[in-house]
């Protein structure tokens, strides 16, 4: 039934070389500049005949085999990203943006027509749920196995992380003296009223829930679900807007993402929310992560592989930094403004489970009657 496709795929060094052998004299004829075009708003990009066509069209002198397709999920920060592969790799990189669910939903409906190469989450279940559909590759790189610690890819090596993403509790500091240490705490009556929270339709909700399920159990999770629900919570679909919920004085509490916090004190040193790390006497804050995988049916896997296994690499770093997340290789230091959140325990083994959980935990959202 989890059907999965092997390949054995050629090593990213030998490819490497061999396209920029091939299509390094075409560099001044491609029509892009940086070799990198976002397609999301390209409307017959669905069509895999007319993709072809816009492939053809977009750089109609570069070698195919030195393009590759992304669905990405995680937007911030890409585009600089796959330009500096592009000028590593002289692989172009044509990519769409939208949310996991669409895009894996997308690729089921594109079979073995899809153009894309390479599908990117921001969400561990979501990545696991497109591996139990069937359409992820599961990919023998060295590279990645090395790079990438067990508990950050797929058992089938057929997704991988390329960065963490804690989401914790996040409290004022203007009105907050003790705020709540643990997921639990936040369901604690004198928060009534003074908490945010992301919508249960959102991957992120799903995939903290599915953290707490198996943490605890189903039962214990529901317990402690509905605790927040019973505290009338704010629910806003953007952890941005829940941040400044919190500075502005809407809420006191709320769960939300520390890389947002990155970018809120890049414009504002001053920006008046801090974080509390999570269950730091217990399994450790729930962590989430981005994610990258060849698809089973990719056009161009050699150049996939070789797009994961730079981001795993050489653009670890550029990649992480750009949207303020932990890198997935504990051998690369994070950004200076995330260094300064402080050290914590992160609850790594639960990453792999997120996907087969998160069944369970939409029903708990639904059972509690979690917005
Ligand atoms: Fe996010």
């Amino acid at each position: 039934m989890n059907q999965k496709h092997t390949r054995q795929l050629l090593g990213s060094l030998l490819f490497g070389a061999l396209v920029l052998g091939a299509c390094g004299s075409d560099d001044d004829t491609s029509s892009s500049d940086t070799g990198v075009t976002d397609i999301t708003s390209t409307p017959d990009t669905t069509d895999p005949s007319a993709t072809t066509a816009t492939t053809q069209a977009g750089s109609d002198s570069a070698d195919a085999s030195g393009t590759i397709t992304v669905y990405t999920g995680r937007h911030y920060g890409i585009e600089p990203v796959f330009e500096q592969f592009t000028a590593d790799t002289g692989i172009e990189v044509r990519f769409t943006t939208g949310n996991d669910p669409e895009l894996r939903e997308r690729l089921i409906a594109e079979g073995a027509n899809t153009p894309a190469d390479v599908v990117m989450t921001a969400d561990a279940a979501n990545i696991e749920l497109a591996a139990d559909a069937g359409i992820l590759a599961s990919v023998d790189s060295d590279i990645l196995t090395g790079t990438i610690p067990e508990e950050l890819r797929s058992e089938d090596n057929d997704w991988f992380s390329l960065s963490q993403r804690a989401r914790v509790i996040i409290s004022s500091t203007e009105r907050v003296e003790n705020p709540p240490t643990t997921y639990a705490g936040v369901g604690d009556p004198e928060w009534q009223g003074k908490l945010c929270l992301r919508p249960s339709t959102h991957p992120y909700t799903q995939s903290l829930v599915a953290s707490l399920i198996i943490a605890d159990g189903e039962a214990r999770a529901t317990e402690i679900v509905q605790s927040w629900v019973d505290n009338d919570p704010l629910y806003i679909n953007s952890d941005t807007d829940i941040y400044n919920a919190v500075a502005e004085g809407e809420c006191d509490i709320a769960i939300a993402n520390t890389y947002y916090l990155g970018r809120l004190l890049t414009e504002n040193p001053d920006f008046p929310v801090e974080i509390v790390w999570p269950e730091q006497d217990g399994r450790g804050a729930h962590i989430n992560v981005s994610t990258a995988a060849v698809t089973a049916n990719a056009p161009n896997p050699e150049g996939a592989l070789a797009l994961i296994e730079w981001l795993a690499t050489d653009g670890q770093q550029q990649f992480a930094d750009a949207n303020f997340e932990y890198p997935a290789d504990p051998n690369v230091e994070p950004n200076e403004i995330v260094v300064g959140f402080g050290e914590f325990t992160a609850d790594l083994p639960a990453v792999r489970q997120l996907g087969a959980n998160q069944p369970t935990a939409v029903e708990v959202l639904s059972a509690t009657g979690y917005e």
